[in-house]
């Protein structure tokens, strides 16, 4: 979702400034802007679409200023527009802030400054910020930063400066996240550090209710009671060798490429093979706790949300536990019966999802045990949790979220086999699980060998407008992730339904224009799944199947077959996915969309 990023130090900002815009792009948006400060004046540049536009607008201006603030902004109050494009000014256009997150109370404030005769150019609520900082201007941008934050409801990630302030950008931190990079001679803030490579892989991170005041000779940060705080120097892995497609045509391509990798990752040195158990050093801490659960609640958003709908049937076939799935957004608003035995578990590759943020927080309050498994390292919800586990599946650049799921699912049945282990499977039962994690990434891989025929099938289906996707029990949260997969990059309408509910409403749709995509396991599910099979051919659709081999029932009553190795049902999830992630990503490639970066889609969702 947006982005910042802010320079002061002895480059000219501009570029500094565009360069982490690009490599913040990955993240969602639909405009950009920049603004940077030089001999008491600001220059502001904002424009509609890509950051390359907005390199363009600038290219005749040549801005040899020092330091400077920049944005990418993913539209919430009012339309993608250069107005509405930050950074925002005040009335005198002295001082020029950006933000992240959403100003809750933006309608009171802009009434007491409209009373006051600011005059605002944008539809947006960020707007009030710079011109309440302008309200408490007098000489000091970082006292006016700290009595305007003071004010504001909601979240935040601020960046401001002021064309008289020479050299100092301050930033402050609410619910929305900004850290400080801190070079030779040189310091920048940024919402995401991808910003800041290969400028710097050293960090500051921020707590909510935290600024910093940056300047060419160094830094402070304080508390918002105006106190002085110390705060570690971390080193953050250089992704930026890793933000590289390696050849592969798309991010998305590259990272289902990397599945066998990935999925290694979030198993190896977790398996202890002769106990049939597994071991995850993140949980130890609360392994006490993990022995007397009585109850999971899974929380999470998207993608993740459908890999916790797979850890309810995980869990339930691995331990006693009593597990719950919830959308994370709907979480807050359950009266849901939480308490000390209960865990709360929140899924998230990028660990900033504001919807998953909120729903643990809500969760704390309730005295809930805090579990996570989160893929970014230090994110704020590895920060909030009181135990977890990290996927070690590299950074996800792709929007549409590939390995970060399978590694998920990997991830869960680690959790469900340590805690079901306490609970009263056998060694036996743990041990054929163990078995056959480890041989997931072979049995990836030889799917994905399979590339050119499941590419084949999909140009046979890119010209359909609709589909649907169905399965049952561990296919049916599948059908709904492979749904969504097609749907968010290649923007045809796709629903994921159980395949028992067809004959309950969907059926009706069916006709030889609406295929259908039915994931089919050799499991108690077979024959079931057969029958609506069956009944979508009596009515002339089209039927692709994703199914286990040797299941040769299935290539005599469907159109087209992809098949995939076999394995316990509770890890077929991990395999079936794989064609279906590769079928959307065809599909949206022949229809030549933006499969990276879709349209109105962010990687990471930063505001509820
Ligand atoms: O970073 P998170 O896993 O918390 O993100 C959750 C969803 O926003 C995410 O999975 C989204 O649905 C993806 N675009 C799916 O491909």
């Amino acid at each position: 979702m947006c982005g910042i990023i802010g320079y002061c130090g002895n480059k000219a900002a501009k570029p500094v400034l565009l360069d982490g815009l690009k490599r913040l792009e990955y993240r969602g948006y639909d405009s950009a802007g920049l603004a940077v400060a030089d001999s008491n004046k600001l220059a502001v540049i904002r424009a509609v679409g890509k950051v390359c536009d907005l390199e363009k607008k600038g290219i005749a201006r040549p801005l040899p200023g020092h330091y400077g603030i920049a944005h990418t902004r993913w539209a919430t109050h009012g339309r993608p527009s250069e107005e509405n494009a930050h950074p925002h000014c005040d009335c005198q256009e002295k001082i020029a802030i950006v933000h992240n997150g959403i100003i809750e109370n933006y309608l009171d404030l802009k009434e007491e400054l409209l009373a006051k005769k600011h005059v605002f150019k944008s539809e947006t609520d960020s707007e009030v910020v710079a011109h309440l900082i302008e309200e408490y201007y007098s000489g000091d941008l970082e006292m006016a930063v700290l009595k305007t934050v003071q004010r504001l409801e909601g979240t935040f990630g601020i960046a401001a400066i002021h064309a008289d302030n020479d050299s100092q950008v301050v930033i402050v931190k609410r619910g929305s996240p900004i850290i400080i990079g801190v070079g030779e001679n040189e310091y920048f803030a940024a919402s995401d550090a991808n910003a800041l490579l290969p400028y710097t892989q050293k960090i500051i991170s921020l707590n909510d209710d935290e600024m910093a005041v940056l300047h060419a000779a160094g830094y402070h940060i304080k508390n918002l009671n105006n106190e002085f705080l110390q705060k570690e120097i971390e080193i953050c892995e250089n992704r930026d060798a890793l933000a590289d497609k390696k050849g592969f045509e798309h991010f998305m391509l590259k990272e289902i490429f990397e599945q066998p990798e990935s999925i290694e990752n979030a198993f190896r040195g977790r398996l202890i093979e002769s106990e049939g158990v597994s071991k995850l050093g993140g949980l130890e801490p609360v392994k006490e706790r993990l022995k007397s659960l009585k109850k999971i609640v899974i929380v999470s958003c998207g993608t993740s949300y459908y890999a916790g709908l797979l850890g309810r049937y995980i869990f339930e076939s691995l331990s006693e536990l009593h597990v719950e799935v919830e959308v994370a957004s709907e979480f807050r608003y359950r009266k849901l019966k939480i308490d000390k035995n209960t865990a709360v578990l929140a899924l998230s590759q990028s660990g900033e999802t504001a919807d998953t943020l909120a729903a643990i927080r809500e969760a704390k309050r309730k005295g809930a045990l805090i579990l996570g498994i989160v893929n970014v390292v230090g994110s704020a919800i590895a920060q909030i949790t009181d135990a977890g586990v990290y996927n070690h599946a590299g950074p996800e650049f792709g929007v549409a979220s590939t390995k970060i799921y399978t590694s998920q699912l990997v991830i869960l049945t680690l959790m469900a086999l340590l805690i079901g282990r306490y609970q009263g499977i056998s060694y036996a039962e743990g041990s054929e699980v163990i078995q056959a994690i480890k041989k997931l990434p072979r049995q990836v891989k030889k799917i994905l060998t399979d590339m050119e025929h499941i590419k084949k099938i999909a140009l046979d289906y890119a010209q359909y407008k609709d589909f649907l996707f169905i399965g049952r029990l561990f296919n049916y949260p599948t059908a709904m992730e492979g749904a969504l997969k097609l749907k968010e990059i290649s923007y045809i309408h796709a629903e994921g339904y159980p395949a028992g509910e067809m004959k309950h409403g969907p059926i009706s749709l069916i006709d030889e224009q609406f295929p259908t995509v039915a994931i089919v396991s050799r499991d108690c599910t077979f024959e079931k799944m057969l029958s609506n099979i069956q009944e979508i051919k009596a009515r002339s659709g089209r039927v692709l199947a994703v199914a286990s081999q040797g299941s040769s029932r299935i290539g005599d009553i469907c159109d087209d077959v992809i098949w995939v190795p076999e394995t316990l049902p509770i890890l077929q999830p991990v395999l079936n996915i794989i064609p279906l992630q590769l079928f959307a990503y065809f599909i949206a490639r022949h229809k030549g969309c933006d499969i990276d970066k879709p349209r109105n889609l962010a990687k990471s969702v930063t505001v509820e």
